[in-house]
């Protein structure tokens, strides 16, 4: 760990193109969670008022940025991908700075920008709409694609550059303009961000970066709702605020997306290979310190395979080098204190004297008294560093078996039969994402068919999803929005249709349409 901090930035909000540095909202510290001592960023943060004057001026700006031809508006997407691959070094430190995510995971969070840019700048010159024929000759069906209008997008610090992107990059490119609120643990990356998509060349207005805590931001919105300056929501973090969030939408007729949080199921079959299962396990259970939405929840393992599936784990999460996120680690900090504190108390206090806890000389905060064997780093307590857990001997009904831990721990439950472990993955009521190991097509399909999820892997981990397949879960996960890829475009346009009648007189559907005359009395000769 570097001994010397890096400077500290001062951030605030950008409403049309300016800082707003009075700092409404009062101002904030943005600490290193590797080195709490590293102040990262002096952060003047806005308050509601600064929400609803960011959709003002996003309102304000739509209406030319949705006549630029969106092959330019393409165009400024790719400058976008291109000023952020310049930058991406610089971007990937800040990332590991203020979140304390290891380096390769943060170069590839910002490599995740530059390819949805390479998919969306192509969607510039198509954002196809359709001809469709009529049931009446002289007269043309037309579908056409149209920008919703202002988007306010809410997202959250563990992923502090890559899902935004998610949001950003096609609410631009299909002619909305945005107001991005980012998460309060990573403002010097949510101004960074902006800073490089407004230098790309969005005009002032097109993109507005507020800096607000959680309730500001919850009043501003409801106020810009109110007054009509905000059509699309988009938000991704805890089930909780989604929840309020969709209430808040609902009473204005709108479907935010929603992506919220998971308990990722991760089904090892009899027939699969164990290493394989032990390795996806280990990284999705506890890279990024288990501070992902597809971080998986519980293992749900063959009573056949159980026990040697167990070993293996332990042994490998015992073993995982955790620390420092700039050297070769599994992991590193907790993201921020708050994570820690909930860590701690919410997710370590479901375990119950029927479980059994492995991988780690200790649980909880990693400290001098509470050492982990071979931590990567001078002095564990200079960040917010966790144990790894494993807890074992899961059952249905436990309430870690239901809750979302957002942490480096993972339950391990067994199962006799295939019916068994799909209740078990189901349980919890989320649909965000899942796996199966097997070597079985049958099974693989079988639990295609049957899982509740959004998101399916086969012989692959629950996290770490391609840019550009549709992201997105049920039930207690979300309200059903998919994002990425195609897919996503169905949330920042809405479908209008149109029909051109040139008959010069009125014809009238269902009405005016020409019958055939079919012999529906004839019969095959027996
Ligand atoms: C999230 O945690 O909100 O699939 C998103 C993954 C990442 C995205 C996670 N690409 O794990």
């Amino acid at each position: 760990m570097s001994t010397t901090a890096p400077a500290t930035r001062t951030v605030a909000s950008i409403v049309n193109g300016k800082a707003v540095t009075d700092g409404p909202g009062g101002t904030a510290t943005s600490r290193n969670p590797a080195n709490t001592e590293d102040v990262v960023a002096d952060v003047r943060l806005g308050d509601a008022s600064t929400l609803v004057a960011a959709c003002e001026a996003a309102r304000e700006a739509q209406r030319e940025w949705a006549a630029v031809p969106a092959p330019i508006r393409g165009r400024a997407i790719q400058q976008i991908g291109r000023l952020v691959e310049e930058n991406k070094e610089s971007l990937a430190r800040l990332v590991t700075r203020e979140i304390g995510k290891p380096y390769p995971e943060s170069l590839g969070e910002v490599q995740e920008i530059v390819d949805t840019c390479d998919f969306f700048l192509g969607e510039g010159r198509r954002l196809y709409g359709q001809t469709v024929p009529s049931e009446m000759p002289d007269k043309q069906l037309f579908t056409f694609r149209v920008p919703v209008g202002v988007a306010t997008i809410i997202t959250a610090g563990n992923f502090p550059v890559a899902v935004p992107s998610w949001y950003l990059v096609p609410a631009l490119l299909c002619g909305n303009a945005v107001v991005w609120k980012p998460a309060e643990y990573a403002p010097a990356i949510g101004q960074a961000m902006a800073d490089l998509f407004l230098h790309g060349g969005l005009p002032d207005g097109v993109l507005n970066l507020v800096l607000a805590d959680g309730p500001q931001t919850f009043a501003g919105l409801e106020e810009a709702l109110d007054r009509k300056l905000v059509d699309k929501v988009g938000f991704t973090g805890s089930s909780a605020v989604g929840t309020r969030i969709g209430e808040l939408c609902g009473r204005h007729l709108q479907s935010p997306c929603l992506e919220l949080g998971g308990k990722n199921p991760l089904v090892v079959m009899d027939d699969a290979d164990l290493d394989l299962a032990v390795e996806g396990a280990l990284f999705s259970g506890f890279g990024t310190a288990g501070q992902r939405c597809t971080s998986l929840g519980t293992a749900i393992v063959h009573d056949a395979v159980h026990d040697e599936f167990l070993a293996r784990l332990t042994r490998a999460v015992e073993q995982a080098p955790v620390g420092d996120p700039t050297r070769e680690v599994l992991y590193g900090p907790m993201i921020h204190q708050r994570f820690l504190d909930r860590f701690e108390s919410d997710a370590l206090g479901l375990i119950r004297d029927h479980h059994t806890v492995g991988g780690s000389t200790g649980t909880g905060r990693i400290t001098a008294q509470n050492p982990r064997e071979g931590f990567v780093g001078d002095d564990p307590e200079r960040g917010l560093f966790c144990h790894p857990t494993i807890v074992s001997n899961v059952k249905i009904d436990d309430e870690i078996a239901n809750t979302e831990t957002f942490g480096p721990i993972v339950g391990v439950a067994r199962f006799a039969d295939f019916d068994e472990a799909i209740a078990l993955a189901n349980a919890h009521g989320y649909g965000l994402s899942s796996a199966i190991y097997t070597t079985s097509p049958k099974h693989a399909f079988r639990f295609r068919e049957r899982i509740s999820a959004g998101m399916v892997s086969v012989n692959n981990s629950t996290s770490g999803a391609e840019a550009h397949l549709p992201f997105g879960g049920n039930g207690r996960s979300g309200n059903g929005s998919r994002q990425s890829g195609i897919w996503v475009l169905d949330q920042f346009t809405r479908w209008q249709s149109m029909n051109w009648d040139y008959a010069g007189k009125l014809q009238k559907a269902q009405m005016d349409v020409a019958d055939v005359d079919a012999d529906l009395s004839f019969r095959l000769p027996d």
